[in-house]
């Protein structure tokens, strides 16, 4: 039996709440919140600590759960593998390039930890027979990708946790809080980017620092296009959606199911996700999948959750699109 604890009870605690209670192979040992009003979601009979390193030290968690504000990602991650603690974080893997680098070095550094980051939608199932499908070489090169994320956060999705909406807590906007895993895909599934050009934008008076819409047309190494679309100022959470179109064929992965599509249009349905019940659906489901992956690694030391280093790029890339958007040039990677 694995014990388990959680830093941060806010919106996405619940989400890895339910992972652990839903695995036989796992304990919750504690949670922890600055914030004293987080004591009721605690469940029944679980310590409540308010201070991380009185937590570990007291009830000795196997694996901690990091699901802070991003500016505590990796110092709180480093200070419990310090303390002898795998390490579970929330994306972003960093707020930053140099600290993303810093990230990957002290995990290289520290073979005997394990240190995963939550980036779940890699592992989809949509997503693993699409990247299957392109490695297979079947359908030939990648030519052109697309990914979209038309997404809605009211106003007062920034009132409640106003690190979300500054630079020095949440180290961007849309692009690294919701849009990071779509930008992610791109990567994994388009392979390599050698440049890129960018427009950021505020299209909502919601009084933040960062961005809430971004626009960016890449360039694969291998001369594929790209076009990453993403906002929080749609009227809704639609569907994110990523298309790729490869010299034999184009897919589309939509609603968490993943088309072929013939030549007239037509979708052909291939494989469909699980979905997240509620009203978080968008998330994604696999948070719970790539939980289990992770403490299945403690027990037989398999490597098939996403370590830090694999996180590295989406923070490049993040970099780059806010370096284009301010200087209005095109960035190399
Ligand atoms: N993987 C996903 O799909 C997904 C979805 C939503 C959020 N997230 C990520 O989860 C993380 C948390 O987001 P959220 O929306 O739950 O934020 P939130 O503001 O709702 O929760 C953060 C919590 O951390 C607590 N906290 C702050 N400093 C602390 C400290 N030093 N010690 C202990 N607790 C502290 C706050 O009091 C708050 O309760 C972010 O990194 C976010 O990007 C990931």
């Amino acid at each position: 039996m694995r014990k388990a604890a959680i830093i941060g009870m806010g919106v996405i605690s619940s989400t890895h709440l339910a992972a652990i209670q839903a695995n036989p192979r796992i304990t919750l040992a504690a949670v922890c919140d600055i914030d004293e009003s987080k004591r009721s979601a605690a469940p029944l009979g679980v310590p409540f600590y308010t201070d991380f390193r009185t937590m570990i030290l007291e009830t000795r968690p196997d694996v901690v759960h990091i699901c802070l504000p991003h500016c505590l990602h990796v110092p709180v991650s480093m200070e419990a593998a310090e303390l002898g603690v795998h390490v579970f974080c929330e994306k972003p893997m960093a707020m930053n390039t140099r600290q993303a680098e810093e990230f990957a070095a002290f995990e290289a550094a520290h073979p005997d930890i394990h240190m995963g980051i939550c980036l779940q939608n890699r592992f989809n199932d949509s997503v693993e027979m699409l990247k299957g499908l392109i490695d297979s070489g079947e359908y030939g090169a990648v030519l052109g990708v697309r990914g979209t994320v038309p997404w809605y956060r009211e106003k007062e999705y920034y009132e409640q946790s106003p690190w979300r909406g500054k630079w020095e807590s949440a180290g961007g906007g849309c692009m690294i809080n919701q849009a990071v895993h779509t930008l992610d895909l791109m990567y994994l599934l388009g392979g390599e980017i050698r440049k890129l050009k960018a427009v950021t934008a505020q299209l909502l008076d919601y009084g933040i620092e960062v961005e809430d819409t971004v626009a960016a047309a890449l360039t694969y190494e291998n001369g594929a296009r790209g076009m990453f679309l993403a906002t929080i100022a749609n009227y809704d959470n639609e569907s994110v959606q990523l298309s790729l179109r490869l010299e034999k064929a184009s897919f589309v992965i939509m609603n968490n199911t993943l088309y072929r599509i013939g030549p007239d249009g037509s979708g052909e349905l291939l494989c469909q996700d699980g979905k997240l019940p509620g009203s978080k659906f968008y998330y994604g489901s696999s948070h719970k999948k790539l939980i289990d992956l992770f403490y299945q690694a403690l027990e037989d030391g398999s490597q098939d959750y996403l370590h830090v280093s694999q996180a590295l790029m989406s923070i490049r890339l993040i970099d780059a699109i806010q370096e284009s958007g301010r200087t209005g040039k095109t960035v190399f990677i």
